[in-house]
């Protein structure tokens, strides 16, 4: 293979998890891609023509095909030349196009504050070069032809133009940010409100749910503002907060979440959640228990993942998963998750709009 002919897809993921992210690209292109790490949270993976992974990987936050560098020596100032490299592929597009930018984590921000600068630019000179059909969208905009992504590493700028439905996930970056709910009893309800923007399907009123892992409460607190009725499991207190009402919906045992089985009249339930960051055996254990016996039409699952090999880990759940013909699953390191993924799942064919796996 000429050296012109290979080309470069990164891949953003969390810090940490550049390895877990390899071996799953490994893993996906079955050993025949060249893979690196750039910098914590990127990947590189060069690649021959046509050989581009079409599902989302689990630790992947967000990807740019046929990426290209930049170094940031030649971001400053940012030459004609350097303009039209960065620029030239949406410039003459007639369609519509955005911008989405976003730098790798740094421990300042200064990365961030760099970016913007840097946007600022090639957003001034994108104006003054083709002022009379260029539209400019500030913000992320997914209506469009073609999205150029920027990404900003401590050496250089990658940057790439994709088309928004070959993209992993529609927030700049794959950084799903959940607003913060300051009546929520912990930040883990930002998990479960990320789990339902990601399903595109939210809790409805009137539905039953059954919450392994509950307290203090910040699952069950989503759930309950909706209108559900919630079965939460936990040793420990619920701490939902006293000014709002409709906690008359809410049944909290003190009972073990592996173990629990709920009542027959309650089966199937429409959402069984469980945060009890369990291992992954553990997690594949109750899922098929789940599962197996049709208690639920719909689950969201938290699994801790190992320091080492998780990738490896959460194989088996993966196998497993893939077989029951009947779900739709997905399993993704969440933008809101930390050491952790999220196994989510739902029999509902028509309205499921997540990635299946
Ligand atoms: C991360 S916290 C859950 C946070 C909760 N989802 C929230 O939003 O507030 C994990 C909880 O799982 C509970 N837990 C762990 N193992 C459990 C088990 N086997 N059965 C029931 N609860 C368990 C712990 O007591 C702890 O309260």
């Amino acid at each position: 293979m000429q050296n012109s002919d290979v080309i470069t897809d990164v891949f953003h993921c969390r810090p940490d998890f550049e390895g877990a992210l390899s071996d799953e690209l490994h893993h996906a292109g079955q050993g025949s891609l060249f893979i690196e790490t750039i910098c914590p949270g990127l990947v590189a993976v060069r690649h021959p023509p046509g050989c581009a992974l079409k599902k989302p990987c689990i630790f992947e936050r967000q990807r740019i095909e046929r990426a290209a560098r930049i170094p940031l020596s030649e971001l400053k100032p940012i030459a004609d030349e350097t303009f039209q490299r960065v620029m030239g592929a949406i410039a003459n597009e007639a369609k519509t196009w955005s911008i989405q930018a976003f730098a790798v984590e740094d421990e300042d921000g200064a990365l961030s504050r760099r970016l913007k600068g840097i946007v600022n630019t090639l957003l001034r000179l994108m104006k003054k070069q083709h002022s009379r059909r260029c539209v400019v969208y500030r913000e992320a905009k997914t209506n469009v032809g073609h999205i150029l992504q920027l990404c900003l590493t401590p050496t250089g700028l990658w940057y790439g133009t994709m088309a928004p439905a070959d993209m992993t996930d529609l927030a700049v970056g794959g950084h799903c940010r959940v607003k913060a709910d300051r009546w929520a009893p912990s930040r883990s309800h930002m998990k479960i409100e990320e789990a339902f923007m990601r399903m595109g399907e939210h809790p409805e009123v009137g539905q039953r749910v059954i919450d392994l892992g509950a307290a203090p409460g910040g699952w069950t607190y989503a759930f309950l503002k909706r209108g559900c009725h919630v079965t939460a499991i936990d040793s420990g207190p619920l701490r939902l907060p006293e000014t709002q009402e409709g906690w008359g919906r809410v049944r909290h045992l003190r009972s073990d979440g592996i173990t629990f089985t709920p009542e027959a009249e309650q089966i199937p339930v429409d959402w069984m959640v469980s945060d009890m960051l369990i291992p992954p055996g553990v997690a594949l254990g109750l899922l098929r228990k789940w599962i197996t016996r049709g208690w639920a039409m719909r689950v969201v699952c938290n699994v801790k993942i190992p320091q080492q090999d998780p990738f490896t880990a959460v194989e088996p759940i993966i196998d497993y998963l893939a077989q029951q013909s009947s779900w739709h699953f997905a399993v993704r390191q969440f933008y809101h998750d930390r050491r952790e993924v999220t196994i989510t799942g739902t029999t509902d064919r028509e309205n499921y709009e997540g990635f299946s796996i």
